[in-house]
C-alpha cells in the first residue's frame, strides 16, 4: 500500500539453556504477529468493541528479517550466541558483546530485537527514539514469543508493545494517574489494566466507552490486546517523515 514503511529486523538470540535458543520458526511467527498487529490484520481485531472500531488503525509499518548484514553479505537476520549469563536486566548488557551480549547492528538501518532470558518477571523493555545508537532497539523475554511458555503473555504481543515504544508510543495511561500518552484518540485512563477486563471499564470520567484496555500499549493479557489507534499510528509514522527520528529506515 502507499506509504508503507518496511523495516529490516535483526534478531539477536542470547541463550544460556537450549530452551532459550528459540526456534527459527518461532522467530518467524513473531515477525508475522508484528506484521499482522501493525497492519490491523490480526484475527482478534474482530473483537474490538464497535465503540472503538472507528479508532482502530493499520499503521502501514511492516517488518522483515534482514537479508543483508551491515557489510552487504547475505544473512538470515538471526544471530545466535551462547552466553554464561543466566538472566538479564534492563542495564543493556545484552546489547554489548564485551558484557556477554551482542552488539547492535547500525540502528539507522535495522530494528534490533534481542531475545533472551530476563529476570524479575520482566517481559521486555524498549528504548524510545532519540537515545544512544548502541542501545537502540527492543529486548523481549524468550518465552514471550508466540507459542512460548509465558502464559498469558505467549502470543508475541510483548514484542508488539515494545516496538510501539521504540516507535515513540507511551503507555496508554500516560504513566501517571489519569496521565497523558500524547495521543488524542486514546481515552485518558487511570492506570494500567491487567488480565482481560470487560467492556466498558470507566475511569477518569472517560465514560461511556471508558478505557481502551484492548490497546497494545496497555498491560492486558496478550489474548486481550488487539489494536493501535489512528492517533498512535500518526505518532509512529511521524518518525519516518522528513526530519523524523527514524527517517533513515
Ligand atoms: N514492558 C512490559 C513489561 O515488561 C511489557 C508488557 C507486555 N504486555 C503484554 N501483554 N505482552 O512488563
Ligand atoms: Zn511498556
Ligand atoms: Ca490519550
Amino acid at each position: 500500500t502507499a506509504g508503507e514503511v518496511i523495516i529490516p529486523v535483526v534478531v539477536h538470540v542470547l541463550y544460556n539453556t537450549s530452551d532459550q535458543n528459540v526456534a527459527t520458526t518461532q522467530i518467524e511467527a513473531q515477525i508475522r504477529v508484528l506484521n499482522e498487529d501493525f497492519a490491523k490484520r490480526n484475527a482478534d481485531a474482530a473483537s474490538i468493541p464497535p465503540e472503538f472500531a472507528g479508532a482502530a488503525a493499520s499503521t502501514n509499518i511492516q517488518f522483515v528479517l534482514a537479508k543483508r548484514d551491515p557489510n552487504g553479505a547475505a544473512t538470515t537476520g538471526i544471530i545466535r550466541k551462547q552466553t554464561k549469563t543466566r538472566s538479564w536486566s534492563t542495564n543493556d548488557a545484552v546489547k554489548n558483546s564485551r558484557r556477554g551480549g551482542d552488539d547492535a547492528w547500525p540502528t539507522s538501518q535495522y530494528l534490533n530485537i534481542w531475545v533472551c532470558n530476563l529476570g524479575n518477571g520482566l517481559l521486555g523493555y524498549a528504548q524510545f527514539p532519540g537515545g544512544a545508537a548502541s542501545t537502540d532497539g527492543v529486548v523481549v523475554l524468550y518465552s514471550s514469543l508466540p507459542g512460548g511458555s509465558s502464559k498469558p503473555y505467549d502470543k508475541g504481543r510483548t514484542a508488539t508493545h515494545e516496538v510501539g515504544h521504540w516507535l515513540n508510543l507511551r503507555h496508554i495511561w500516560g504513566d501517571a494517574s489519569c496521565g497523558n500518552d500524547l495521543v488524542q484518540d486514546t481515552p485518558t485512563q487511570q492506570t494500567s489494566n491487567y488480565g482481560c477486563p470487560s467492556f466498558p471499564r470507566v475511569t477518569c470520567s472517560n465514560g461511556p466507552t471508558g478505557d481502551m484496555f484492548m490497546n497494545y500499549m496497555d498491560y492486558t493479557d496478550d489474548a486481550c490486546m488487539y489494536m493501535f489507534s489512528a492517533g498512535q499510528s500518526t505518532r509512529m509514522n511521524a518518525l519516518f517523515g522528513a526530519g523524523g527520528q527514524r527517517a533513515s529506515l
